[in-house]
This record gives C-alpha cells, sequence and structure tokens, in this order.
C-alpha cells in the first residue's frame, strides 16, 4: 500500500480527452510511495442544496475518496475562459453541506491542457481561487500550462522527451508539497 494516495480529479468527460492523457502520463513519473486514483464525477448529481441532508451515493463516495487521499491532483481543460462545469459541478458536491467541507486541508495540485495557446491558464487562475476559498493549500509554482501538440505523448501514451523534465520537475515539486502539507 502507498504511503500517499492522490485523488485525480480529471475536468473533462470526453473519451479521448488530452486531459486524462495528461492524467495517466504525469502520474507514472511519481515515485513509488505514490499511487494515484482517478475519481470518477461523471454521475454526481447537478448541486442543489436542497439536498444537503440527503446526498446521494456518488457524492459519498467522492467525499469519502478525497477524505481517504493524503493530496488531490486537479487536470483542467479550460471552458470559455474558466474550468469546465463538471469539475465545478464535483467540487461543490463535495464541498457541502455548510461546514462539511471534504475539501478542506488537502495539498493541491493545478494543471492542465488545452488547445489554445494559453494553456488553461485563465482556467486555473479561476479554480486557484475556488481551493483557496476551500482551505485547500496549493502548489503555486511550477505553473504548468500546456497546449496539446504533436510529440507531447509517445506512442505508449509517455510524456515525449521534449516536456518530460519539465513535468517532472512539476511531479518532483508536487511531491514535496503533499509530504508537507498531508495530515
Ligand atoms: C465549451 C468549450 C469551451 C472551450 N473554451 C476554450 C478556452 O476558453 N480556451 C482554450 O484554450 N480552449 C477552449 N476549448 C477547447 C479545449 O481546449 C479543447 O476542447 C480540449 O480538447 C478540452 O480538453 P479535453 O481534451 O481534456 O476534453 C473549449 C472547448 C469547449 C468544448
Amino acid at each position: 500500500m502507498s504511503k500517499y494516495q492522490i485523488a485525480v480529479v480529471i475536468g473533462s468527460l470526453r473519451k479521448d480527452s488530452f486531459n486524462r492523457k495528461l492524467a495517466d502520463a504525469i502520474v507514472k513519473l511519481a515515485p513509488p510511495d505514490f499511487s494515484f486514483k482517478q475519481v470518477q464525477i461523471n454521475d454526481l448529481p447537478l448541486y442543489n442544496q436542497d439536498d444537503d441532508a440527503n446526498q446521494a451515493e456518488s457524492v459519498k463516495r467522492l467525499k469519502n475518496e478525497i477524505k481517504s487521499s493524503q493530496g488531490i491532483l486537479f487536470v483542467t481543460p479550460e471552458y470559455n475562459r474558466s474550468i469546465s462545469g463538471v469539475l465545478k459541478n464535483a467540487i461543490d458536491n463535495a464541498s457541502r453541506p455548510y461546514g462539511q467541507n471534504a475539501w478542506a486541508g488537502k495539498p493541491a495540485g493545478v494543471i492542465g491542457i488545452s488547445i489554445g495557446v494559453i494553456g488553461t491558464a485563465m482556467a486555473q487562475q479561476h479554480l486557484r481561487n475556488v481551493l483557496a476559498f476551500l482551505d485547500m493549500p496549493t502548489l503555486g509554482q511550477p505553473e504548468i500550462f500546456i497546449q496539446a501538440k504533436d510529440g507531447l505523448f509517445d506512442e505508449a501514451g509517455n510524456i515525449g522527451a521534449e516536456s518530460k523534465q519539465f513535468l517532472q520537475n512539476w511531479m518532483d515539486r508536487y511531491v514535496a508539497w503533499v509530504k508537507k502539507h498531508a495530515d
């Protein structure tokens, strides 16, 4: 059993999502005492405060997965210069009822990939605002803004040679961040 279990939250439901590919590839750069699990968010209800006293099983499952993790990795697409609705919905669901915010205190990392030149910079900035309110210590540097380009991934789905050192450096910093802030 790995010492550090990380919940990976991917803000795209698309089958061929670049963000899922990025998530699959970057976790291979982590040391053996870290393990990563992509959490399911496509079956969550649309958040409705009326449900706070009777949360859906899928919401309870997500909250338990977050609470039992030592850190969170958000992998966000950029939708209309912000995060996707499905990602915000997952965040809102697990943040409630008031006083039972599952995200609180969990060390977080934020990365993302888009087809635009700013590589999810605006989405990540919006996400950081949300995570600050949710009381999540979030790794500030290095920032990772990736534009989807040929050669980013090799044929086996690993990070291609050109970007590997950059992403390895990010992972090393993220690992140290989680170790510092995990309870
Ligand atoms: C509703 C919508 C809004 C988008 N807005 C942006 C945007 O603001 N900036 C950007 O770089 N790409 C934008 N895109 C393009 C995405 O970068 C692209 O669809 C990308 O593949 C999404 O990530 P995914 O591959 O993980 O699904 C948008 C796509 C959609 C569907």
